[in-house]
Formats: structure tokens, sequence, C-alpha cells
């Protein structure tokens, strides 16, 4: 085998509780992962240049050793003495630094991809160990379920035997936020913090929409709002048209409503100015 392509899908944080700041700068976290149809295509083509390349046509994704795709073939090639080069082909569907962890999801694709091409044999520990040193987010797409509950940075994963399919619009405006800015805007209030986790995830068990809709959170949503007050009317502009719940996802800009029907999200996509946002109809995945 010297081709494979891979799904590589996007998430969003259902509840995203912030519990506090570590000694070593990140913070804790304890946050309910949903992973959705929105997703790119990664191509991955071994070659004998004993280079790696990506290729994207996307503007905002850079080709070189900062992206997380690059550092995680770069991990693997090292580690296991590969000689052989390899191309990355990405297809890049996800908003780029939009709170949706494409860029984590796209090295995680590549960690898995290459275990297979190359025939590692990395069992799922090993992969988790490289997942967390490629980022926090890394680690929730090695599994192969729809809802997860993320501790540490958010890279302990504990998967959800959960059967309820959610739908949603999801709302990205066509401006970036880095991650590392938002937290460092936090203001933690750290007495009375409410487990948000256990109260949504019995309603999410249940397929409780209006309760889980009701039980959607995130303790970034203040810091994302420092950066630009005016989002607010994004999630106002949603629960207007008659969205059930909204939130943000990670730390934004991307905002999400959960929806009766793949109907019902369609006709609130249609409500947005392209010129601004992008808007997608997505559904568990
Ligand atoms: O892990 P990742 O590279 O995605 O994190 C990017 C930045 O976001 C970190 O350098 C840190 O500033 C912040 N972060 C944090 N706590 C987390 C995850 C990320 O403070 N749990």
């Amino acid at each position: 085998m010297d081709r494979l392509t891979v799904n590589s899908p996007a998430k969003l944080n259902l509840v995203l509780d912030v519990l506090g700041k570590r000694p070593d700068g990140f913070h804790e976290l304890r946050t309910i992962f949903e992973r959705i149809s929105l997703a790119d295509r990664i191509t991955l083509v071994s070659n004998k240049s004993g280079k790696i390349t990506i290729r994207c046509a996307h503007p905002h994704v850079p080709r070189g050793p900062t992206n997380l795709v690059y550092k995680a073939a770069m991990m693997l090639s090292r580690d296991f003495s590969i000689t052989k080069g390899l191309d990355i082909n990405i297809i890049k569907n996800i908003p780029v630094a939009a709170g949706l962890a494409g860029g984590s999801s796209n090295a995680a694709a590549v960690l898995t991809g290459l275990n297979r091409l190359w025939d590692l044999g990395l069992g799922q520990q090993a992969l988790s160990a490289y997942a967390s040193k490629l980022g926090s987010d890394v680690a929730f797409f090695l599994y192969d379920s729809s809802f997860a509950l993320g501790t540490g940075r958010g890279e302990h994963i504990k998967p959800l035997k959960i059967r309820t399919k959610l739908w949603h619009v999801l709302v990205t405006p066509r401006v970036k936020m880095y991650t590392a800015e938002v937290f460092s805007r936090l203001k933690l209030k750290l007495t009375n913090k409410k487990d948000n986790v256990n109260i949504l995830l019995p309603f999410l068990r249940k397929g409780d929409l209006v309760r889980l809709a009701g039980s959607l959170s995130n303790d970034l949503e203040p810091a994302i709002l420092s950066l630009r007050p005016d989002f607010i009317n994004l999630k106002n502009k949603l629960l207007d048209a008659g969205a059930i719940g909204v939130c943000f996802s990670g730390s934004g800009p991307s905002v999400f409503a959960c929806v009766q029907s793949q109907k019902h999200a369609q006709s609130l996509r249609a409500k947005f100015d392209r010129r601004y946002t992008q808007a997608f109809v997505v559904s568990t995945l």
C-alpha cells in the first residue's frame, strides 16, 4: 500500500468547563466533545523523495513545519527511521482557527493513517502519547466515538457510548481566533463552580433535546467576547430565528445551535450573510 485517503472531521464542545490554571501554563478542563459531519479529506501518498510535503489549496493552511500534520509525520518518520518520502494532500472544508479543531483532527488523521501506511503497529496508548505532544485536542480524534469526555488539558479521553444524533447549524465568522490568546484573556472565577458536564450528560444520553440545548455552556465565552463583543449578535440571531440552544465551540469564534431537524438547520443557515460568515448544516458523526 502506498496511498491512503482518510476523513478528518471537526468537533464541537457541548460543554467546556475551565477548572483552573496549572503550573505548566495550561488550563485544567472538563469538556464534552462531539464529532461532527463537517470534515476535511486527507490523502497520504508514499514516495521515494525522502521529504515530507504538504499540498493544500486553502490560503491559511501552512505548508511547512508549523503545520501539525507535518509535525505528526516528522515525529513518526524520525522515531521509526522511515526513509521514504510522503505527500500529504489536504482538502480543507473546516474553517481554520475557528474553535473546531480542524488542524488537530488533521494531525490525528495523519497519525492513524501513517500507522497503517507505514505498518507501524502502534496501539491506542502509543498513538495517544504522540497526540498529546502535538496538542490538547488531537487525542479525541483517535477514538471512533461520536461523543467523549475530555479532561486534563483536554487530552485524556473517555469515549461515551451515546447513540443520540444531533442536528446543528454552525456559524463561523470570517475571523481567526487563537486559542492561546483566548485562554490568556480568561478571568477565572472558581467559587461555586458548577459541574456543567454532569448537568448536560443525562440529557444527552436520553436525547432530551430541549434540556440538552438549555445546558450548553462554554467558560471561554467571556474571553471570546472580550475580543469581539459583537459576536454575541450571532448567538442572539440564532435564538431569535428559533434555535433551541446556542453556544460557542472551543476558543471560538464558531457558534453552533441545537435545532430540531435538518430542515430547521437549513432554514437558519440561509439567514447568514456569506460575506461575513460561513454557515453549515452539520450533524453528529
Ligand atoms: O494544546 P494546544 O496547542 O492546542 O494549546 C494552544 C494554547 O492554548 C496553549 O499554548 C495554551 O496557551 C492554551 N491552552 C490552555 N489550556 C488548555 C489547552 C490550551 O491554556 N487546556
